[in-house]
């Protein structure tokens, strides 16, 4: 059967992406960025996925105002990199899993999430950038993402948006899902986005690093609790763009102990403040076998 072994956290700043895209990853301002995914890039090579369901928000690249899905699954077999008004990233095409994705979207359906089904596709910053923070650099000419993925959208842009409460739920229903699709593959969530940063109005520029830090501990410990934050206290605390946190509800919804399973294993935790606008963070949780 197919198992979720971890779950991996992480902001997804478009500078990041420009970053590393133009070879400015080792300057004094990104080295600190980048030194916090260190681990990860080794981490991922020695517990390389076969798949990874990538939670990202689609920042009005995909969708716009005529179309909002709250929740949207990447049943396609592939999807390319968006051109977000400044060229696409040079970045290799992501390659779905139609299968999984399928499977998923009939078990979390028949488990009363109205998830929208999405056969094309193309994927922003959200998803991209956490491929390039763990993965590294790749030449798209020559090299292909080392996993699957499969892409599922939140819409945390467009009031209303999905509680975390709803988000940790729905994480619940993936985990059943993955783990009763009968092939054996090694399975990752990911929870994309935050940390506090607000981009627009009068406190544009917002941080809060002591709010993240305790959004850090408290998914890690208490997240059935944490889950239930109303929004307004995560764009009040964490800045209106702080609300794409919800996200990582869903993929900490997912692992076992939620379950009733073990605690999962702290791999690795970072924490930084600059880049761009936003508080880097960026967590490895492990199921234990
Ligand atoms: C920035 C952060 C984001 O999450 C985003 O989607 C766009 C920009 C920033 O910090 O600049
Ligand atoms: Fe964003």
């Amino acid at each position: 059967m197919a198992r979720i072994t971890a779950s991996v956290y992480t902001s997804h700043v478009p500078a990041i992406g420009a970053a590393i895209d133009h070879h400015k990853t080792g300057e004094p301002y990104w080295r600190k960025v980048f030194a916090g995914y260190d681990f990860s890039r080794q981490w991922i090579q020695s517990n390389r996925p076969d798949v990874v369901f990538l939670v990202y928000n689609d920042h009005a690249t995909a969708f716009s105002l005529e179309l909002i899905p709250t929740f949207a699954i990447g049943t396609a077999a592939q999807f390319r990199p968006a051109d977000e008004g400044y060229g696409a990233r040079p970045v290799p095409t992501v390659v779905g899993h139609p299968e999984l994705a399928s499977h998923i979207a009939q078990s979390v359906i028949q488990d009363d999430f109205d998830l929208t089904i999405v056969n094309r596709m193309d994927v922003d910053h959200g998803l991209t950038v956490p491929l390039s923070l763990m993965c590294g650099e790749l030449d798209p000419a020559k090299q292909a993402w080392p996993f699957k993925v499969i892409p599922f959208a939140v819409n945390v842009v467009q009031y209303p948006v999905p509680s975390g409460r709803r988000c940790f739920a729905l994480g619940q229903a993936i985990r059943k899902a993955v783990e009763s699709f009968d092939e054996d593959l090694n399975v990752q969530i990911w929870g994309t986005g935050g940390m506090s940063h607000q981009l627009q109005g009068a406190r544009a520029g917002l941080i809060n690093a002591e709010w993240d830090s305790r959004f850090l501990d408290r998914l890690i410990a208490e997240p059935a609790t944490l889950a239930q934050l109303p929004h307004v206290e995560y764009v009040r605390e964490a800045g209106s763009e702080g609300i794409e946190l919800v996200m990582w509800l869903i993929a900490r919804g997912a692992m076992a102990d939620i379950a009733g399973g073990a605690a999962p294993r702290v791999a690795h935790r970072f924490y930084h403040v600059p880049a761009s606008n936003t508080a880097v963070g960026h967590l490895i949780l492990e199921n234990q076998a």
